[in-house]
């Protein structure tokens, strides 16, 4: 008998830590994120011309099309297997070799607009649809 009433003490106990719990959880809004206001990223539309655009094509792609610099990468397949180090060159993470570079000094250059690494962050956040 005194085990039940010990039980049913510890059952009121954990009601009231659960309702605490509860009250004092939403003091502060969830954190805005980001990509809740940039995605769906299509991977032809927004990612493709960043990589274009800034010749990260013209270098990492095989020849003859491309300078043939590794990594290479060209198509949906190759970016999404080198998409963790292609976010951290464009972040200009030190762990690597900052991207993009200039073309005939073939060292890097300023950061590409945070907006479009921001989309490519958020395509990979997305799960890197070949869209
Ligand atoms: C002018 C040619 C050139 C351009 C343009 C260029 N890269 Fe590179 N990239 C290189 C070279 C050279 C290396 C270093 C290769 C080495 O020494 O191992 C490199 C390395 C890399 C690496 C590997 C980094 C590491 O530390 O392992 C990645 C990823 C990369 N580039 C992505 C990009 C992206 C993304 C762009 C466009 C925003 C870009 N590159 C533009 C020439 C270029």
């Amino acid at each position: 008998m005194r085990i039940l009433i010990f039980l049913l003490f510890l059952a009121f106990c954990s009601l009231f830590l659960q309702c605490t719990k509860d009250k004092a959880a939403p003091i502060i809004p969830p954190s805005f994120d980001i990509c809740d206001s940039i995605n769906p990223i299509s991977f032809t539309v927004n990612i493709v011309p960043i990589l274009t655009e800034n010749n990260c094509f013209h270098c990492h792609s095989p020849s003859p099309s491309g300078l043939g610099i590794p990594p290479n990468f060209f198509d949906h397949p190759s970016v999404v297997s080198n998409q963790d180090l292609i976010l951290r060159t464009i972040q200009h993470d030190p762990s690597v070799r900052a991207m993009p570079y200039d073309t005939t000094t073939f060292t890097s250059i300023s950061k590409l607009d945070q907006s479009l690494i921001d989309e490519f962050y958020c395509w990979v956040q997305s799960g890197s649809p070949d869209n």
